[in-house]
């Protein structure tokens, strides 16, 4: 009974930012589970052909779209992709994200604004992308905020404010959406090991370390697997809430 609580045969899977990091375990997972994906990206062709071929090993179709979410015109051609390839949509995955970091003194408009537009205006502009066809059918929707949105952050102003308004877009999309039998979530990830992090300095990383309970950063695939169960009927009366996965870095 569990496994097919978690089994995602016949669904469609959008996941923005797709082609790496936590968005690309997020695509294999979802595969793995059943899912066929439509993967978003915004600027490597070579990342988003080698991870359509990792999901196409589970047997699941996978199509790439480049488009850059954080303008609403080019978001609303997600939707249209996937209905044109897929005539369906059952998930949405906002995971896109950048960063941009500066103290507020040193940081320009253009840097606060990016972020805002990539990482916020994203979640909006995809939503809004699919709303008609999510409401058709019912569904679920997950977006991608981080600790820093609960926290704060010196030098990331622009991210913790676009990480603490998912949350806020969350609860009201799971109130607007509940009667349309649209299941809206977020997961805060605390500090996981990709290309984001990479750009840390190592002394930093090592004092991020002593902070987290359980001594090491996450994996995407850590990530991955929450995706997964916000999805499935195993989590059918979840609504509303913020999944904190950290290692026990805000206990
Ligand atoms: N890595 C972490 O420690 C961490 C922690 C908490 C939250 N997050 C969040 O998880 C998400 C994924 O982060 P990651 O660490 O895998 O980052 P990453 O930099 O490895 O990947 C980001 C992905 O977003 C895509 N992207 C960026 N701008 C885009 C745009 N305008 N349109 C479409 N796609 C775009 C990139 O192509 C890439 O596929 C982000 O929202 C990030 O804020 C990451």
């Amino acid at each position: 009974m569990l496994e097919q609580m978690h089994d995602l045969s016949g669904k469609v899977a959008i996941v923005t930012g797709g082609s790496r990091g936590i968005g690309r375990a997020i695509c294999l997972a979802l595969a793995e589970a059943g899912a066929d994906i439509l993967l978003n990206y915004s600027r490597s062709d070579k990342e988003a052909d080698k991870v359509k071929k990792e999901v196409e090993k589970f047997g699941r179709k996978c199509v790439t779209v480049r488009a850059n979410v954080g303008n609403f015109q080019q978001a609303q051609g997600l939707g249209k992709a996937v209905m044109s390839h897929f005539g369906k949509v059952d998930i949405l995955v906002n995971n896109a994200g950048i960063n941009r970091d500066r103290t507020l003194k040193r940081m320009t408009f253009e840097q606060w604004n990016e972020v805002i537009q990539t990482n916020l205006s994203s979640v909006f502009n995809c939503t809004k992308a699919v709303i008609d066809p999510l409401s058709e059918r019912g569904g679920v929707i997950i977006s991608i905020s981080s600790i820093i949105g609960e926290m704060g952050n010196l030098g990331q102003c622009n991210y913790a404010s676009t990480k603490a308004g998912i949350i806020g877009f969350t609860k009201t999309m799971a109130r607007e959406l509940a009667k349309s039998n649209i299941r809206v979530n977020a997961i805060a990830p605390g500090f996981v090991e990709t290309d984001m992090l990479g750009t840390v300095p190592e002394d930093i990383r090592d004092q991020i370390k002593k902070e987290i309970a359980l001594g090491r950063f996450g994996t995407p695939e850590e990530i991955a697997m929450s995706v997964v169960y916000l999805c499935s009927t195993a989590a059918g009366w979840i609504t509303g809430v913020t999944l904190r996965i950290n290692g026990g870095h805000y206990i």
